[in-house]
């Protein structure tokens, strides 16, 4: 097991998350750490009405942290049918992560297979049946061509990086392409993210996008399809945010640039741009507010 230790924090619906210091983020929304692995990405990607019509389902779950996207897919999964087959590729950067998460207790609050299952993919071991799969641990930049090259591809994509001012090297046009390689052409790819420049980076990697919105949520999540047109369409205020500089999205032609040099190239486009300055859009519609998770 790991020696890692992560600052914990509980969140809303009584489950707890992690902090990261490296990325100065939590990992996951203080609302509720379980409740946005089950809202923002199972429900949104329709995952346990597919598993009644095709004999299994294979999921790409991007940026695997503490592995509760997958834990909520499982158990909603097998919470209806106990041996259905499941295939999880998860990308991570950090090992200790998954390790950490539970040894320090925190996936405690799942069933027993699910445990069992994130516990295996945590340690590198073969997980136990009807789970297959394995995490791919380093730059999720590295595996996901490796992947895409493979023509391996997922019914559903989990996508959470963290935010783009923290991690923009996992919100690129050329990083998204490669994900979206990874997606089956009637797969869906759901993101916690609203901002303009995931969703045109979204867009510009030949996806339709739509928006989600939780109860209980201020801003809406995002969710994608490669042929899909007819997705929960973005209210007014959200495409006139696209048709702002904040729109511009961040860009990684090499796929190995760090966030720094990522950040300058996006402010240099974003100078020359012949899309509105984003001011105005702000002052319309968020006077008043002090979050900016749209931008
Ligand atoms: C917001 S957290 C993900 C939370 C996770 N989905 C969960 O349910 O616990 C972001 C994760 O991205 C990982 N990460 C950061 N940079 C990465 C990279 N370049 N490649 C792969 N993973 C990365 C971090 O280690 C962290 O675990």
């Amino acid at each position: 097991m790991s020696q890692a230790e992560f600052p914990i924090e509980p969140t809303a619906d009584g489950s707890q998350t992690f902090y990261s210091e490296a990325f100065g983020e939590w990992f996951h929304s203080r609302e509720g750490a379980y409740a946005e692995a089950h809202h923002t990405y199972v429900e949104a990607t329709g995952l346990v009405a597919r598993s009644r019509q095709q004999p299994c389902i294979t999921l790409l779950d991007v940026c695997y942290g503490l592995g509760y996207n997958t834990a909520a897919a499982l158990a909603a999964l097998w919470h209806e049918q106990p041996d259905y087959p499941v295939e999880v590729i998860g990308l991570e950067l950090d090992a200790t992560v998954p390790q950490a998460a539970i040894a320090q207790g925190l996936t405690q609050g799942w069933p027993a297979p699910v445990q069992a299952a994130l516990h295996a993919l945590a340690q590198g071991q073969p997980p136990p049946p009807p789970l297959q799969g394995k995490l791919l641990i380093g730059d999720a930049r590295h595996h996901i061509q490796i992947l895409a090259q493979s023509g391996w591809q997922a019914d559903v994509i989990f996508f959470d990086p963290f935010s783009p001012p923290r991690c923009p090297q996992l919100w690129t046009v050329e990083f998204i392409r490669c994900v979206a390689q990874c997606l089956k052409p009637d797969g869906y790819l759901a993101t916690y993210s609203c901002a303009a420049a995931v969703r045109s980076a979204l867009s510009e990697a030949g996806l339709n996008i739509g928006a989600l919105r939780v109860a209980g949520r201020r801003w809406p999540s995002t969710i994608a399809s490669p042929t899909d047109t007819a997705l929960p369409p973005l209210s007014r205020q959200e495409i006139e945010h696209l048709e702002t500089r904040a729109a511009v999205p961040y860009r990684d032609p090499s796929l190995s640039d760090g966030a720094e040099v990522i950040h300058q190239r996006r402010s240099q486009e974003q100078r020359t741009s012949p899309l509105q300055p984003t001011g105005a859009w702000r002052k319309r519609w968020l006077s008043g507010l002090s979050s900016t998770s749209m931008e």
